[in-house]
């Protein structure tokens, strides 16, 4: 896995949009593979900047979220369709027939999830995926003791993750479903280039987990270990914990002039 250590959050974030952009300018119709949360809004962000001002063009790219939550209706202000008009789509010319979705209210759950499956691989299957993590090391919500062979199916999401998510929903547990559909571990790890971000210190000891820790299901990022072309970005504080942090800067400040990220 690449270390790629930045100040801030933001800086991370335009790191993260240059490597998402490198790939929609060489393949115009690329597949990309999509996560909500706080983490990823710099990038999006950024990429809408880049699509304003320097032409970024999403018209021929398809996409697919990591998942959504059960029982939300795609209009609803917490559903993760909803989070992803708001904070990308809309602000960019990516085709909404081309964006893809769990459909949190499907009433055959496994015949839904098969059926995203599908269409991944329908799709040619998924160039990059963008991904944050958990404060339990999650991915996607494939929460501690996930198959690491586990395919898009739905899930019960832990009380943890319940109360980190609870912000989302005016600060109201009750209102934080239970369940979840989201891609599996091996979904994730048969992206073509996956592209791992995390910011601030509650997410230290997950990123140390998974970038340094044995590969296990107790923390489900760490199977990242085990793709061929894995990059994490942090900032300081998430990355304050990591044992050979300063080897990961080292690497980074003298790749070579063809390996650096532009742009
Ligand atoms: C989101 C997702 C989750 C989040 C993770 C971190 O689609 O699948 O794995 O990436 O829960 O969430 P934030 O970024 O809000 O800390």
């Amino acid at each position: 896995m690449e270390i790629i250590i930045q100040p801030t959050p933001e800086a991370g974030s335009i790191i993260a949009a240059r490597i998402i952009a490198k790939l929609v300018r060489s393949k115009p119709d690329c597949v990309l593979g999509l996560a909500t949360g706080s983490t990823p809004l710099g990038t999006y962000r950024e990429l809408t900047r880049m699509h304003r001002e320097d032409e970024l063009d999403f018209s021929r790219v398809t996409t697919f979220n990591l998942d959504e939550y059960v029982g939300l209706p795609p209009e609803h202000p917490q559903s993760y369709r909803a989070f992803m008009a708001e904070n990308f789509f809309r602000h960019v010319n990516v085709d909404a027939r081309h964006t893809h979705i769990p459909d949190g209210m499907a009433r055959d759950v496994p015949g839904e999830c098969a059926h995203y499956e599908e269409a991944i691989r329908a799709a040619g299957g998924i160039d990059l995926q963008l991904l944050g993590i958990g404060s339990d090391g999650h991915i996607g919500f494939n929460e501690p003791t996930s198959s690491l062979a586990s395919r898009t199916r739905i899930k019960t999401l832990t009380e943890r993750t319940r109360a980190d998510n609870a912000r989302f929903f005016g600060g109201d547990l009750a209102q934080v479903p239970f369940h979840c559909i989201t891609m599996g571990v091996g979904t994730i790890m048969a992206a073509r280039e996956v592209l791992m971000l995390a910011f601030g210190a509650n997410k230290a000891d997950a990123v140390t987990g998974a970038v340094e820790g044995p590969i296990t299901a107790m923390n489900p990022a760490s199977v990242l270990q085990m793709h061929a072309v894995a990059k994490c970005v942090v900032d300081e504080a998430a990355a304050a914990k990591l044992a050979r942090r300063e080897y990961y800067r080292w690497v980074y400040a003298n790749k070579p002039d063809w390996q650096r990220i532009t742009g």
